[in-house]
């Protein structure tokens, strides 16, 4: 029996926003106490075949926390400690914001999802951009960053730019995040010319490496012209995927309906078709997300081009062991199929 069993029902019997504002809490706490390390002894494993070289990080293991977890950056050493082998924390704002009203976040429990419609809430830029300068990770630290909702998306540049410059000193890597559906019109930013232009902005304001982060539901003729203003700027990556508005017709959860983005188990086979899609389409690394909640899941997602991978959902329904759970599973598989390491395993199905 893990602990998590005996936490689970408490937690799904409260809200599903605050049942993650109390992890985050107690995360809080455990964080820069000695109980820090005792978790990450607990939690962390710690082999050289999970270590992934990419865009200019060394990744301990190919396991990351998704954005959207910590929107704010308070908690990346805790999660560090949970086993997870980089933290995506944001999307941060140039402008603080208070999101949508709640209630904005819903388990479905019968499909192991979630749909969300927080809208970036989070403490903007400056506040965060202190945050992190103060902040040393212990693992590659991502800023994921979003447009502010007050922003017009033709002065989306320079709310992009804004944010990027407070936080440029605290993060590793930097993502342009244009695909999250609950800030309206974001997603038309994914179009070629304002993609270029936004992308292009901000890697003359300095930001390296430089990942744009895309949505499930773009046609492939559309994800086809993202990838061009990838190549074409030379941007470092790109990260499949974000939340899907489709809603699957099988979907059994009493919250199906509720507007916002669809994550966890019923996105998992799109974003690993996605993460394909791109993978066979540019040499640049691809960070795989979307659906994972188990070793068979995240591998999957590697031998289809993944370099690493990120979850959010799975941590809900399957609690604080599953970078580990995960990381443990990975070395049986590499040793099932005759892989030396996890970068041998990256794109072995293309
Ligand atoms: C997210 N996600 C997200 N993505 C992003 O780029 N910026 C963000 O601010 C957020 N915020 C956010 C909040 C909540 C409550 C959820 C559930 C998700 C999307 C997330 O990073 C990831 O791409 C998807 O959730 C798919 O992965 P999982 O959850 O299926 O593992």
């Amino acid at each position: 029996m893990r602990l998590y069993d005996l936490a689970k029902p408490l937690l799904f019997q409260l809200d599903a926003e605050t049942a993650h504002r109390s992890v985050h809490e107690l995360l809080g706490a455990v964080q820069d106490t000695p109980l820090e390390r005792t978790l990450a002894d607990y939690y962390t494993v710690v082999d050289a075949r999970l270590r992934v070289e990419a865009f200019d990080q060394t990744f301990p293991n190919p396991v990351g926390v998704a954005a959207g977890f910590d929107k704010n950056a308070e908690i990346p050493n805790a999660l560090a400690a949970l086993g997870f082998g980089h933290v995506e924390v944001g999307g941060v704002t140039a402008e603080p914001q208070a999101g949508n009203p709640r209630p904005r976040m819903f388990r479905l429990p019968e499909d192991r999802a979630l749909i969300n419609r927080m809208g970036f809430n989070n403490d903007g830029a400056d506040v965060i951009g202190e945050r992190l300068a103060a902040t040393d990770c212990k693992v590659p630290l991502g800023v994921n960053i979003g447009k502010s909702k007050s922003a017009p998306n033709d002065e989306a540049e320079d709310d992009y730019r804004y944010t990027f410059e407070r936080v440029r000193e605290g993060g590793d890597y930097f993502v342009v995040n244009v695909s999250s559906p609950n800030t309206p019109g974001l997603r038309e930013l994914q179009q070629r010319d304002r993609l270029e232009s936004i992308l292009g902005t901000l890697q003359d304001a300095g930001a390296s490496p430089l990942l744009v982060k895309l949505s499930p539901n773009l046609t492939d003729a559309a994800i086809e012209d993202a990838l061009e203003v990838v190549d074409e700027l030379g941007l470092d990556g790109v990260i499949a995927t974000n939340t899907s508005t489709d809603r699957p017709a099988n979907l059994q959860g009493e919250a199906a309906d509720e507007k916002g983005g669809l994550s966890g188990k019923p996105i998992e086979q799109e974003a690993t078709s996605m993460v394909r899609f791109v993978a066979e389409r540019t040499d640049k690394p691809v960070v795989g997300v979307g659906g994972i909640s188990d070793a068979e899941g995240a591998y999957e997602k590697i031998r289809n081009g993944a370099s690493v991978v990120q979850l959010y959902t799975g941590l809900i329904y399957e609690g604080p062991s599953l970078a580990r759970d995960i990381n443990e599973g990975l070395l049986e598989l590499l040793e099932r199929d005759g892989f030396d390491s996890i970068e041998d395993a990256i794109g072995a199905d293309l």
